[in-house]
């Protein structure tokens, strides 16, 4: 054997040595060093608002000490001196302290820029960051401000084996609509809900996606979490980062502001509503704003599925306020999560047989869709819709699914993907004289 096989034998050997000497607490505390902020910003992430086609919001973080942060914004250009027309924003800066929920939490900084008055359907260039750290550029699209096609990209519960698991998922979706106008995450986009450790995984999964993509999301029941430190139980709380590092519309009941809101399109209402908590003040808030839609096509997205997919996970107090409402002003389409399986359906009015084989009919309310994008499955309750006269038309369980939604006038295309990218399911939406024909 030569010296020099030798030596990388014994260095080889000396590696697993101090690897298997490390301890969980080490590991703990390696795990935690990553997920910290430092001086540079991280955890960038654009979220929609009310008006995507002249506003955008803009999030991000840094260790708590650095009190500063700005974005600096231009009209992207193909060269690299659109920089010299940028113009600076001054952020709102919050200070988060997650240890007041766990143990290995930390303190950081989160900076909001809302920026108005950009001119819809451009290409604008954006960095976040202070005087002496900065992001690289990024770009994102303002909406159009006329009805043209739109399309965007849903995904159930990341939630677990998030950096493991769900990278592949989200990159997918990515790579399937690159151009997608937002993304939605129907809630529980992380399992410990105040966990900085579980935000980073999110935040390293998405990566540059989360940055030139808005984001539309709810709050599921992993991002209410009971504050502990308290000797006594209280009520759940909202994941302390949430409010910091989304910049959501505001434009829902006082008390639900950026987890229960909307958001217009020239064509199309995304409704975010917030299923943990005053579901019939929301109901209430939900009918004011229906009562004034002028938009042809209406999404809303929730967590906890008016129907579940899986047994033994009722929502009752979600059925009996919201799909009333839902039925009553036609709503076409209801994103959910909370199940770890899949399912997708409607109620028919009267089921009837359409053109080219396939099966359709006009539906009451709008098509239901329980998916999951994260690691954690459960099985599906093939049977379950059928005693609220709802009839599922495809399920799936143990798949990692994202979905992309194409809106083209009166047409609505949806598909669902698997991780690796398969067609999985498919259906069709088609406003005819008022109503909807759903087209399997
Ligand atoms: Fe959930």
């Amino acid at each position: 054997m030569s010296k020099k096989i030798l030596l990388a034998g014994i260095f080889l050997f000396s590696v697993l040595l101090s690897n298997s000497q490390t301890t969980k607490r080490e590991i703990n505390e390696i795990i935690k060093e990553w997920a910290s902020p430092t001086k540079f910003p991280d955890h960038v992430v654009l979220s929609a608002t009310e008006d995507p086609s002249t506003s955008i919001a803009i999030n991000w973080r840094t260790e708590a000490d650095n009190k500063v942060g700005f974005v600096e914004l231009a009209l992207a250009g193909p060269g690299p001196y659109f920089k010299k027309n940028s113009k600076k924003y001054k952020a709102e800066r919050t200070v988060v302290d997650s240890q007041e929920a766990y143990n290995d939490g930390f303190k950081a900084s989160y900076f909001e820029v809302k920026i108005d008055q950009l001119i819809p359907n451009k290409i604008y260039a954006y960095r976040v960051g202070n005087f002496h750290f900065k992001s690289e550029w990024h770009h994102f699209k303002t909406a159009n401000n006329q009805p043209i096609p739109i399309s965007f990209l849903y995904v159930g519960d990341a939630q677990n084996y998030i950096l493991e698991l769900w990278s592949r998922v989200i990159r997918n979706a990515y790579k399937t609509a690159p151009d997608a106008d937002f993304f939605i995450h129907a809630g529980d986009l992380v399992d410990k809900g105040h966990e900085d450790i579980d935000w980073n995984e999110w935040f390293a999964a998405g990566s540059f996606i989360h940055s030139e993509i808005p984001a539309i999301a709810v709050p599921g029941n992993h991002e209410y979490r009971y504050l502990d430190g308290s000797v006594y139980s209280q009520d759940e709380v909202l994941s302390v980062q949430w409010n910091a590092q989304f910049g959501f519309p505001k434009n829902g009941p006082r008390g639900l502001e950026k987890t229960c809101y909307y958001i217009d399109y020239p064509d199309l209402k995304i409704i975010a509503l917030n299923s943990n908590v005053a579901i019939k003040r929301q109901a209430k808030w939900l009918r004011e704003i229906l009562k004034s839609n002028d938009k042809k096509w209406i999404v809303v997205t929730y967590h906890h599925p008016l129907f579940s997919a899986s047994t033994g996970r009722d929502n009752p107090e979600i059925r009996s306020l919201w799909q009333p409402i839902f039925e009553e002003y036609n709503i076409d389409l209801a994103l959910q999560g909370h199940d770890h399986s899949y399912a997708r359906g409607a109620i028919y009015e009267k089921p009837v047989v359409v053109k080219n084989e396939n099966h359709g009919g006009n539906i009451i309310g709008p098509v239901y869709v329980v998916s999951v994008s994260g690691g954690k499955m459960y099985s599906v309750n093939k049977s379950g819709w059928d005693e609220y006269g709802a009839t599922q038309a495809k399920n799936g369980e143990r798949i990692q699914l994202f979905q992309h939604i194409s809106i083209d006038g009166d047409r609505l295309t949806y598909r669902s993907f698997t991780a690796t990218g398969e067609l999985f399911d498919r259906f069709e939406l088609l406003k005819e004289n008022g109503k909807n024909l759903y087209i399997d």
